[in-house]
């Protein structure tokens, strides 16, 4: 509760120096002006062996995924894993923010490892000690089309991020790479093809809506980790997308407006495969579908097809 209290007091005290950040690349990829003025602290972070790395474009699931870890290391337990909102229990690697709100690399700063990490990095710009000192890494993948309607609504509600314009040119940015984070597809076949060598763990997040307890149990194994059936049965329904819409430290509630404006739409949206549907027109998935075709045709990643 305190720590909810003071991360959002933080952003609260840091409101006169929030705003839309423009993007600036690195190493051609548009990063927040936040980030990319602080590339070297971030390039040169180390983790310690035992910290884990939970990667994803931005939208296809991280949350989801970082509740799952954080409760599968505590044996489901699920006050402990209130203990603070989502950022602070597992940092955002990249993020600097104004002060006083505390950067990622603040926050790791103060933790012991072993730590659970996120990051929205293409695998190019991780930090190449996670590679050197061989941490973990979770991979989740979400289909294309899915993830930019998530993307897009994000954006709507995410005041420092820019202005996602109309859902149209929204869709062109994406296709062209142009949005916060680079382009999704360079981002899922990037860490795809480091798989294997980096020993990341690869899901998607389609599978873990189809059968979610298959994929928690592979989570638990990649972490080594034995927790007994009755215990993932409790994370299932932990990290159902109810529940953990209505769990303050899980659905973002820690980050007020002028970050997040949840009052333009939830940080916990919808969470369904499919919802392109509802935003797409027949048109507009045409050409999509063959531009997708052109950027993905060197590399087959089992997405569903969705077409
Ligand atoms: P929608 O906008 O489609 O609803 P991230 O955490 O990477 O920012 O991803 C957010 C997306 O994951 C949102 O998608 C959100 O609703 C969805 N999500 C979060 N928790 C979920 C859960 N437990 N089950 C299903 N989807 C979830």
């Amino acid at each position: 509760e305190e720590k909810q209290m003071s991360y959002s007091e933080s952003i609260e005290k840091a409101s006169g120096s929030l705003g839309r950040f423009p993007l600036i690349p690195v190493r051609g990829v548009p990063l927040m002006s936040l980030i990319a003025n602080n590339w070297d602290s971030i390039w040169d972070f180390r983790p310690d062996p035992s910290d884990l790395l939970i990667a994803t474009y931005p939208k296809a699931g991280t949350t989801w995924t970082q509740e799952i870890v954080d409760l599968l290391i505590h044996n489901g337990d699920a006050e402990i894993c209130k203990r603070a909102p989502t950022p602070v229990r597992s940092p955002f690697l990249e993020i600097f923010s104004p002060p006083p709100i505390p950067s990622g690399l603040d926050l790791l700063k103060t933790m012991d490892p072993p730590r659970v990490i996120k990051t929205h990095l293409p695998f190019q710009l991780v930090p190449p000690a996670f590679w050197e000192n061989k941490c973990k890494a979770i991979y989740v993948a979400r289909n294309a089309k899915d993830n930019l309607v998530s993307y897009y609504f994000f954006d709507r509600m995410n005041l420092t991020q820019p202005e996602p314009g109309p859902w149209e040119g929204y869709i062109h940015k994406f296709m062209q790479g142009q949005l916060s984070w680079g382009p999704w597809y360079d981002h899922v076949k990037g860490y795809w093809v480091e798989r294997e060598k980096r020993n990341i763990l690869y899901i998607f997040y389609e599978d873990m809506k189809e059968n979610p307890r298959r994929e928690i149990e592979r989570i638990m194994r990649y972490l080594d980790l034995s927790v007994s059936d009755e215990v993932i049965s409790r994370i299932v329904e932990l990290t159902s997308f109810k529940n953990m819409k209505e769990n303050p430290m899980a659905n973002y509630s820690c980050i007020p407006a002028p970050v997040f404006d949840q009052s333009i739409s939830s940080f916990m949206r919808k969470g369904e495969v499919g919802d392109w549907r509802n935003h797409f027109t027949p048109e507009q998935s045409k050409m999509f579908d063959e531009d997708y075709e052109r950027q993905m045709k060197e590399v087959n990643i089992p997405f569903r097809t969705l077409i």
